[in-house]
């Protein structure tokens, strides 16, 4: 029989053709002290306890523990989801609470729900590039909007929806947002600006996607109420056990009213997120002290903050700006106009260091003078030298290049 060789496949035309970033470049940087890398720290899983609930889980709910999941998941979870979103000023039963595979599948599934090809998203600018590479999936039009220190310029949303609705433009199915500790810019929106985008979801008749991934890694103090207390009806809130327990797990949440749960949950086509790890997280939220780990975690990722502070301004002085952040993973700098960040990537690489340039979080051609830096992941030690290995590339560009862009 003569082989046959097959012609070239023709792949689907509306795959993003993203290169991997973040997290998704460990293997090819794995000699890199990873700045890139938007990850947890490893010493912040609590690893012992999961150990014995997942032992707990099978024993406890025997061969259930390993079946595909009819129901919506271990009650107890579900109540403890929204138990702990009071805290966000969300008051709802299990009913509104829908477990996902990490919260990027909610992500994925919010934007099959909502959107039809062709169908406006707004979105900051910078944003979150997962989402991005979901929203060009489902063939949405994007449109982006600035953030500045107070994190999303509202006032520049309501000024393009009353141009949209007067010239009869399209009013955007969803806006994605992400109001604490921004992924990469580091900011929190502020109450203000909540009420506002909130008013404005019920006026317009559009949802938004409430991104809050980096919520319970607050540095000072309490958070501040969510978009969806504002407007229950119009938002869909996202949050994720992979920043508070381990992203291993895969387990986030998605929050909305139970008739926009339905239309999500159909996705599912039978079998729900992992029931095992459901079961394993139940378990171990039942006995154990969750509080005293949170503010272990916090109090790692607030001395990592501090380092990379101290050694931004050590290393690069006012050579860069940047907001510093009250919580989350992630420091967004910003350099002169006519740096471009994306020109030493590469020597940063070979030197020992990776970073994310600006522009790979943006849906136009804009963020060169922008980097992200991630304090999350690596230790104290780590940190202050990647900071200077940047540094040294930076200054290497820029001596290279006279004056920057080049
Ligand atoms: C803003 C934001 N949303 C969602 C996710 C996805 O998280 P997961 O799917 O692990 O819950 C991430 C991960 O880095 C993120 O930064």
């Amino acid at each position: 029989m003569t082989a046959i060789i097959p012609e070239d496949f023709s792949f689907a035309q509306r795959l993003p053709a993203l290169p991997p970033l973040g997290a998704a470049q460990a293997a090819s940087q794995a000699n890199s002290i990873p700045l890139s890398f938007g990850a947890p720290h490893s010493d912040t899983f609590p690893y012992e306890a999961l150990k014995e609930a997942a032992v707990e889980a099978i024993l406890s709910q025997g061969r259930n523990a390993l079946q595909y999941a009819g129901a919506g998941g271990p009650s107890s979870l579900l109540q403890w989801v929204a138990n702990r979103s009071a805290r966000r000023s969300i008051h709802v039963d299990a009913s509104h609470v829908l477990l996902t595979y990490g919260s990027q599948q909610a992500i994925d599934y919010v934007a099959r729900a909502l959107l039809n090809p062709g169908d406006h998203v707004w979105l900051e600018a910078p944003t979150y590039f997962g989402a991005v590479s979901t929203f060009r999936t489902a063939e949405a039009v994007l449109t982006s909007f600035p953030i500045d220190a107070d994190g999303l310029l509202v006032d520049e949303v309501e000024q393009a929806l009353e141009q949209a609705a007067k010239n009869g433009r399209p009013i955007p199915k969803f806006i994605y947002v992400m109001p604490n500790f921004h992924n990469p810019g580091g900011v929190t929106l502020s109450l203000e600006r909540r009420k506002q985008l909130a008013a404005l979801a019920y006026q317009y008749n559009f949802f938004i996607l409430e991104d809050d991934a980096y919520t319970e890694l607050s540095f000072e103090g309490d958070p501040l109420p969510s978009l969806y207390s504002f407007a229950p009806l119009r938002v869909i809130h996202l949050s994720t056990f992979s920043k508070i327990v381990a992203p291993g797990i895969r387990l986030g949440w998605a929050i909305a009213a139970p008739d926009v749960i339905a239309r999500i949950n159909v996705f599912f086509q039978g079998s729900k997120a992992s029931v095992f790890s459901q079961e394993i997280v139940a378990q171990l939220l039942q006995s154990f002290p969750f509080e005293e780990h949170l503010e272990r975690s916090i109090s790692l990722y607030r001395n990592n903050r501090d380092a990379m502070v101290a050694a931004l301004a050590h290393y690069l002085g006012d050579d860069v700006s940047y907001n510093v952040p009250k919580g989350g993973f992630f420091i967004w700098l910003t350099f002169p106009e006519h740096i471009d960040t994306s020109k030493f990537v590469a020597d940063a690489n070979a030197s020992g260091v990776s970073f994310i340039d600006g522009k790979q979080f943006f849906v136009r051609p804009e963020g060169h003078r922008h980097a992200r830096l991630s304090f999350s992941y690596c230790n104290e030690e780590d940190i202050v030298r990647g900071v200077e290995l940047f540094a040294k590339a930076y200054y290497t560009y820029i001596k290279n290049n006279k004056n920057g862009l080049a």
